[in-house]
């Protein structure tokens, strides 16, 4: 698939258009930012294991009846993807306490939660990605009932499908980011990454923190964690 010019360059990753105006090229760095920016770093090889990860599980999420962007893995950082326009939301969920959930609600870390929550914010930097509800999302019009129930669905059904497979893999899922985008059929597809960048994941014996949030945070160890994950994710 020929490359062509850059479409776009995120704050993790850069598209690249293609021969095939369907088909786009995203290409995985080792930039890591963290509160909408304001920290910034590199983690080593970060690149690789996110395009890696996220493959294999969107592979698996296919299969399981969630239809995805990905198209083929064309290298360690690049993969070949199918054009979608990116629904503006972060979709949330989460099955223990953590995170901002902890801090908005005052739980503590590693709390249970009664219910699976699903959250959504408002993809919007300059506004600090705000959390948004259902209603808010068809007032302001980022996705039409039919959308917002499919994406609903979709979260939900991803939730089930990673939790049993990180759970055969000694980790918690403790909560996740994902995002949808709509091809030019107008079928929604989970879009984006999944990866250590994205989900917090726990040692299923320790607690061990196994994600971005050793970046976040400072808590050391986070290229070897980054790896970790992906070995663990290989089986
Ligand atoms: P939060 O607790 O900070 O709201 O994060 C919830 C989940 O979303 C967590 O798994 C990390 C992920 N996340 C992203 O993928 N991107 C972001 O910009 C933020 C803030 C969180």
């Amino acid at each position: 698939m020929g490359k062509r010019g850059q479409l776009y360059e995120g704050k993790a990753k850069k598209v690249f258009e293609t021969d095939d105006p369907e088909l786009l090229i995203v290409s995985y760095k080792d930039d890591a930012t963290a509160f909408n920016g304001q920290k910034k770093g590199q983690i080593a090889d970060k690149g690789v294991v996110n395009n890696i990860m996220s493959n294999i599980l969107f592979g698996i999420l296919e299969d399981a009846g969630v239809p995805t962007h990905l198209v083929k893995q064309l290298s360690d950082r690049e993969t070949l993807v199918k054009r979608v326009r990116i629904l503006p939301l972060e979709v949330i969920i989460r099955n223990v306490a953590a995170g901002s959930f902890s801090q908005r609600y005052g739980v503590e870390e590693g709390s249970p939660l009664a219910r699976t929550v699903l959250e959504f914010s408002y993809k919007n930097d300059a506004l600090g990605d705000p959390l948004i509800n259902d209603d808010h999302i068809l007032a302001l019009e980022l996705s039409t009932e039919a959308e917002l129930a499919r994406v609903r669905d979709y979260a939900f059904k991803v939730n089930e499908v990673m939790k049993e497979f990180f759970r055969a893999r000694g980790l918690k899922l403790i909560d996740f980011k994902i995002e949808f985008g709509v091809d030019s059929k107008g079928t929604i597809l989970l879009a984006d990454e999944i990866s250590p960048d994205t989900c917090r994941l726990w040692d299923a014996e320790t607690n061990e923190k196994m994600d971005k949030d050793r970046f976040r945070r400072d808590l050391g160890k986070v290229e070897e964690t980054y790896r970790a994950v992906l070995d663990r994710v290989k089986g």
